[in-house]
């Protein structure tokens, strides 16, 4: 037997609920995708490259027109350039990315700060390249950062910040005054910064997503994170980009050609055409989810449960203190089981405990599919 070098590690939450919820015939409102197809143009544009003869290894930084693509996107909704040569590159999912960013990066005894509830694929990749994970906690009022905390928290030894928005499960969003706080934070301690930005197209109530990227002294230090999964609901395509400066990007590529080499060819040509064709589509993501938001939301209002709408992302947290005492993950066990409905327990994304009694929903669903889910969940 070999000794683990995670071992605290199991099956991700998502993995576990998506099954449970399939064994019980459970409507799944856990893993955070759609249940209703991708744009037609988008599934037509991969079949004509697959048949055109498309699928041989792609450039190890991801196809040119692809590339230039996201190039231009960034210039049409958050207003800055970046050189598609040396600055994007194009991953099998951001997933992939954030690791290849700690690898390239992280040195053992690095510690990197995290905030909980925090998404589960950062500390693994921390502790695989001998770093620490130094875990803080969002606001548990509104999951916000408290920077005097993160201030006080780093140490000679700290190398880098995690910040994830819109964010993961909570659905809450950095302010501009967030990043301005982080880039001075950064800056004063010569830090990195990675940021998990895959649901950057969905943020509701006409606020606007903010990237690392718009604040040319935080850009120097980041790698900014984001998915076609998310942005084009085909999660089961596994494609994602990666954005950040020249040497920086240049470090990342030394591990991304040897963790996967390149992402699928196929695929990065479908979306570069898609994304010539229909530059407005991300666009019009706000406006679809928030209906969507709006209809569970306002479906629930009868029910026990408190709720502050998601300010962004495709998920709702229900607050259950009113309904049951039982733990979350027991819960969201019990839940898929008698009354059909998966979800997702957040205590599993905080090191030490959660604070209160939430569970996250995925709204990425189709009407009839939320209407139903809410209708049981009224009756609790
Ligand atoms: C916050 C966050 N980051 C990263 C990912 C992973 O994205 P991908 O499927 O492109 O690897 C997800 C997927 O759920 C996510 O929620």
């Amino acid at each position: 037997m070999i000794e683990s070098k995670l071992p605290h590690v199991g099956t991700t939450i998502f993995t576990r609920m998506s099954s449970l919820a399939h064994e019980c015939g459970a409507l799944n409102l856990s893993q955070g995708f759609p249940d209703f197809g991708a744009p037609k143009p988008l599934l037509d544009a991969l079949v004509r490259r697959v048949s055109a003869g498309h699928n041989q290894y792609a450039p190890m930084a991801g196809v040119t027109e692809l590339r230039e693509q996201i190039a231009a996107q960034l210039v049409r909704y958050r207003g800055v350039t970046c050189d598609p040569d040396t600055e994007i590159t194009v991953v099998p999912g951001a997933t992939e990315g954030i690791f290849c960013a700690i690898t390239a990066c992280i040195h053992p005894g690095d510690e990197v700060l995290l905030f909980d509830p925090c998404y589960d694929s950062y500390e693994p990749a921390i502790a695989l390249a001998g770093g620490r994970a130094v875990h803080l906690s969002l606001t548990p009022d509104n999951f916000a950062i408290d920077w005097q905390q993160v201030g006080d928290s780093i140490t000679p030894r700290t190398r880098m910040i995690v910040v994830n928005s819109p964010h993961n499960p909570t659905g809450a969003i950095l302010s501009w005054d967030d990043l301005l706080e982080l880039e001075r934070l950064a800056e004063l301690h010569d830090l990195l910064v990675i940021s998990d930005e895959v649901y950057e197209h969905l943020v509701f109530d006409g606020q606007d997503h903010h990237s690392v990227l718009q604040l040319p002294a935080l850009r120097q230090r980041s790698f900014a994170v984001f998915s076609f999964g998310k942005t084009y609901s085909v999660t089961g395509w596994k494609t994602g980009y990666c954005i950040a400066p020249h040497g920086l990007m240049a470090e990342l590529r030394k591990v991304h050609q040897f963790v996967c080499f390149v992402a699928n060819t196929p695929v990065q040509l479908a979306l570069a055409d898609f994304m010539a064709a229909e530059p407005d589509y991300p666009g019009t993501l706000a406006d679809f989810y928030q209906a969507k938001r709006d209809l569970f939301c306002q479906a629930l209002s009868s029910s026990r449960f408190n709720l502050a709408p998601s300010a962004g992302t495709y998920f709702q947290l229900l607050e259950y203190s009113k309904v049951s005492d039982t733990p979350d993950q027991e819960l969201a066990s019990q839940w898929t089981r008698e009354i059909g409905i998966a979800s997702i327990p957040i205590s599993v994304f905080y090191q030490d405990s959660s604070p209160g009694h939430y569970l996250r929903f995925c709204f990425a669903k189709n009407d009839d599919v939320l209407l139903e889910a809410s209708d049981r969940l009224c009756k609790i």
